[in-house]
C-alpha cells in the first residue's frame, strides 16, 4: 500500500480554531514543537457560514511564530477582494469554497498569480465533480467532513466515498487531498486508506492544552493514518 501513497506525504495539520486565541502565538509554536506539519487557519465571515473567527492581521501576527506551512481555508463569500491580503500576511496555501461564488476559476488563477499554492474545499454537499474543470489550477483539495462553521463536530461518514473519488480524479497529479472536520485517530486511518494524505483536527489535536498533550494527541493521528498507508511508525 505504501507504493500508492508514496507521491504525497502524510500531513496533519492543526486547527488553530480550537487553541486558545488569548495565547495564540504560543499555541502556533506549542503545535510546533508537537509535531505539526502544516498550521490550519480557518476563516470565517458570518455569511458564507454562520460564525467569524480571524482575519488576516491576525494570521499577520502569528506568523513570526513558526517557519511552517500557513494553510489558510478560506469561508468567507466573496473571497477575490481578500486574496491578496492573506498572501501578503503570509499564507502559503490559499484555499476558497467551490460554492463561495460563481468565478471559482478567476480565484484560483489569482491565487496562483500571488505565488501562493491554490486549493478548492466541498462542502460535504457539493460532488467530488466540482473540481473537475478546474483541476489544472489546484494544487490542493480540502474535503469538508462537517458542515463548516464551527470546531467539535460529528465526522459525516460520506466524506470517506468522496475522498476515494477524488484520489482516483487526481491520480498522478501533485494535488494533495485534505480532509478537515471530526478528525480524529478513530477515523484517521479509514481516511489515509480512502487516499487522504492531509488531515486537519481541531479538537483531536488541542485537547489537554499543553504541549505534551498536543504532542500525544498529533502522534495518535499521525500513527493511526501511517498505519493503514504500510508506512513504519
Ligand atoms: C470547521 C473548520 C475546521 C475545524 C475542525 O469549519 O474548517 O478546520 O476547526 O475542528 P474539529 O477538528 O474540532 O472538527
Ligand atoms: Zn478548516
Amino acid at each position: 500500500m505504501s507504493q500508492q501513497f508514496a507521491s504525497r506525504p502524510l500531513v496533519i495539520a492543526p486547527s488553530i480554531l480550537a487553541a486558545d486565541f488569548a495565547k495564540l502565538g504560543e499555541e502556533v509554536r506549542a503545535v510546533d514543537a508537537a509535531g505539526a506539519d502544516w498550521i490550519h487557519l480557518d476563516v470565517m465571515d458570518g455569511h458564507f457560514v454562520p460564525n467569524i473567527s480571524y482575519g488576516p492581521d491576525v494570521i499577520k501576527a502569528m506568523r513570526p511564530h513558526t517557519k511552517k506551512i500557513f494553510d489558510a481555508h478560506l469561508m468567507i463569500s466573496p473571497c477575490d477582494a481578500y486574496l491578496e491580503a492573506f498572501a501578503k500576511a503570509g499564507c502559503d496555501h490559499i484555499t476558497v469554497h467551490a460554492e463561495a461564488g460563481p468565478h471559482l476559476h478567476r480565484s484560483l488563477q489569482a491565487i496562483r498569480a500571488l505565488g501562493k499554492k491554490a486549493g478548492v474545499s466541498l462542502n460535504p454537499g457539493t460532488p467530488a465533480s466540482a473540481i473537475e474543470y478546474v483541476i489544472d489550477l489546484i494544487d490542493l483539495v480540502l474535503v469538508m467532513s462537517v458542515n463548516p462553521g464551527f470546531g467539535g463536530q460529528a465526522f459525516i461518514k460520506s466524506a470517506l466515498g468522496k475522498v476515494s473519488d477524488i484520489r482516483a480524479m487526481t491520480a498522478g497529479r501533485p494535488i494533495d487531498i485534505e480532509v478537515d472536520g471530526g478528525v480524529a485517530p478513530e477515523v484517521a486511518g479509514q481516511l489515509a486508506a480512502a487516499g487522504a494524505n492531509a488531515l486537519v483536527a481541531g479538537s483531536a489535536v488541542f485537547k489537554g492544552g499543553t504541549l505534551e498533550a498536543y504532542k500525544t494527541n498529533i502522534s495518535a493521528i499521525r500513527n493511526a493514518a501511517a498505519l493503514a498507508r504500510g508506512e513504519a511508525i
